[in-house]
């Protein structure tokens, strides 16, 4: 047996002491001395955030349910990581998202999204302003009604596609079908040349199965952040040497959007042709105009609006399909406007307040984002009830549970357009109701996404026959929470036959 020499075991003792003294301290600073001690939560949570990691990237996506379970043991208020606290309490979602307090985004869980370069994932309150002045104005409702156009095309493409699918009684994954549409109407929208998924075979299932894998990966990159910068300076032929076609068609498609980027930045043209235009046009100084940073707007831009409005449909699909009576009653409405205006045209939809409704519910029941909204006032403290958190403490709520509170949603697991329609029950819905967040940072693609839910609603429930193939709630509900909602693994999500 070799022999180490004593120094050695000297300075490996020495150093194995260092670090559990270090340890120590964290642990007695976290679990004592922090200014979180003394919030209720399990003391596991407090003391690492390998708890958080555990839950939210080797379960994956469950920590969402951990949170549920601390609630109904300690409270509206818990602690749930080292530096985090969650409250549970609609009464107080205004007032923490409001447009009057100047937030920092917390870049600890943000880091899901690989980059703090894009407006989505900017920590900082005042360089988020400036990054989203720069394209703001593209989505206001008048810029997205100069793009019904363009909307519809894509919505009668589907209709296209689907009819084709009428013709053999093949069972259509409409999951896939509503990112794919999604995921076209963003891209051709931000990007000088969109993309077509809807063209694609089998509508880009496979694009979208590697979607949902990344979802993951992005998971483990919150708690270990070198994870994605790594697989995005892999050379492209190496990965595709063992990609699968899904894995290849994403690459490409990420590769295009980089490509644009370069040729908006190469070419130095100011116009506002496109989003990504816009933002090279805009007021930014040029160091925030590199292709590096118009790619990663991009990436965030068609990544947020692909994946949220398309699970949004999935629930708008599966409920109005899966309760007969909602089901007529949206055909009837859909068939009575259209004798008075197109069901493509914005104008004819906005009038019809059963379509508003059941999506308002899809949304309520689909939450199009589960994954909580934590912020930090770097300079204030910020108070609730008998609390008082120092500057800098991470405070997060999720719209899910205000979207599922009993006492403002009145049986809140039950798919119910009255709610938003019965003058007793209206006001309380709405105001206890935003999907899209609220405040400074609230989404930026509303009114894109209001108007594709509402025309492809009401265009193919009134232009088809649809029926649920072997697709219960249980294939449609949240099992994972990758910051959208993603269903069981083992599940296709919403499949429906059309005749
Ligand atoms: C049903 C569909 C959608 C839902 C439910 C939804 C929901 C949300 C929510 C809750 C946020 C705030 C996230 C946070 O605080 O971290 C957000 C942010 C954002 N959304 Fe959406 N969204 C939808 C569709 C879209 C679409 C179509 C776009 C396309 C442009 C989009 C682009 C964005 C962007 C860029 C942000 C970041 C805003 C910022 O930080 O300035 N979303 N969305």
């Amino acid at each position: 047996m070799a022999l180490i020499p004593l120094d050695t075991t000297f300075l490996l003792l020495s150093l194995a002491t260092l670090v559990s003294l270090r340890l120590v301290h964290l642990a007695v600073h976290r679990l004592v001395l922090h200014p979180l001690a003394k919030i209720p939560g399990p003391k596991v949570a407090a003391l690492t955030h390998l708890y958080e990691f555990y839950h939210d990237a080797i379960r994956p996506g469950k920590f969402t349910f951990q949170i549920d379970g601390f609630h109904r043991k300690y409270g509206p208020v818990v602690r749930i990581n080292p530096r985090e606290v969650h409250i549970q309490d609609p009464e107080f979602f205004d007032q923490l998202y409001s447009t009057l307090m100047k937030l920092n985004k917390d870049w600890y869980y943000y880091r899901f999204v690989g980059t703090s370069d894009a407006s989505f994932g900017t920590p900082s309150y005042s360089q988020h302003r400036q990054r989203r002045k720069a394209f703001n104005r593209f989505f206001s409702l008048s810029a997205i009604l100069d793009h019904e156009k363009q909307v519809r095309k894509s919505v009668l493409q589907l209709c296209a596609r689907l009819e084709e699918h009428r013709q053999t009684n093949r069972p259509v994954l409409l999951g896939s079908v509503f990112r794919s549409l999604a995921t076209d109407v963003i891209s051709q929208y931000a990007l000088p040349e969109g993309h077509n998924l809807l063209g694609e075979r089998d509508f880009g299932k496979d694009f979208h199965n590697v979607n949902r894998k990344l979802s993951g990966v992005a998971a483990y990159n919150r708690h270990f952040p070198f994870i994605i910068p790594t697989l995005m300076v892999l050379p492209a032929w190496l990965v595709k040497l063992t990609a699968t076609p899904g894995m290849v068609q994403m690459l490409n498609f990420q590769s295009h959007n980089q490509n644009q980027a370069r040729q908006i930045v190469a070419m130095g043209k100011r116009s506002d042709d496109s989003v990504l235009h816009g933002i090279f046009n805009s007021d930014l100084p040029d160091s925030e105009k590199t292709a590096e940073r118009i790619f990663q707007e991009a990436l965030t831009l068609v990544g947020a609006g692909s994946e949220t409005t398309g699970s949004a449909l999935e629930h708008v699909f599966y409920h109005a399909l899966a309760n007969p009576a909602i089901k007529a009653r949206l055909f009837a409405d859909l068939s009575e406007a259209a004798k008075q205006g197109d069901l493509s045209s914005h104008e004819t939809l906005k009038r019809i307040p059963y379509l508003d409704a059941v999506i308002k519910e899809g949304l309520r029941m689909g939450h199009g984002v589960s994954g909580r909204l934590p912020r930090y006032d770097p300079h204030n403290s910020i108070t609730y009830k008998g609390y008082v958190f120092p500057p800098g403490t991470i405070i997060s709520m999720s719209i899910r549970d205000m979207h599922l509170d009993p006492d403002y949603h009145p049986e809140p697991l039950t798919f119910n357009p009255e709610r938003w329609l019965d003058p007793s029950m209206q006001k309380r819905s709405e105001q206890f109701f935003a999907p899209f967040g609220k405040g400074t940072r609230a989404c930026v693609g509303r009114e894109l996404a209001m108007l594709e839910m509402m025309m492809v609603t009401a265009t193919l429930l009134h232009r088809f026959e649809m029926d649920l193939f072997r697709t219960t709630y249980d294939d449609v509900r949240m099992q994972h929470d990758f910051f959208s909602p993603f269903h069981a693994d083992d599940s296709k999500g919403l499949q429906v036959t059309i005749t």
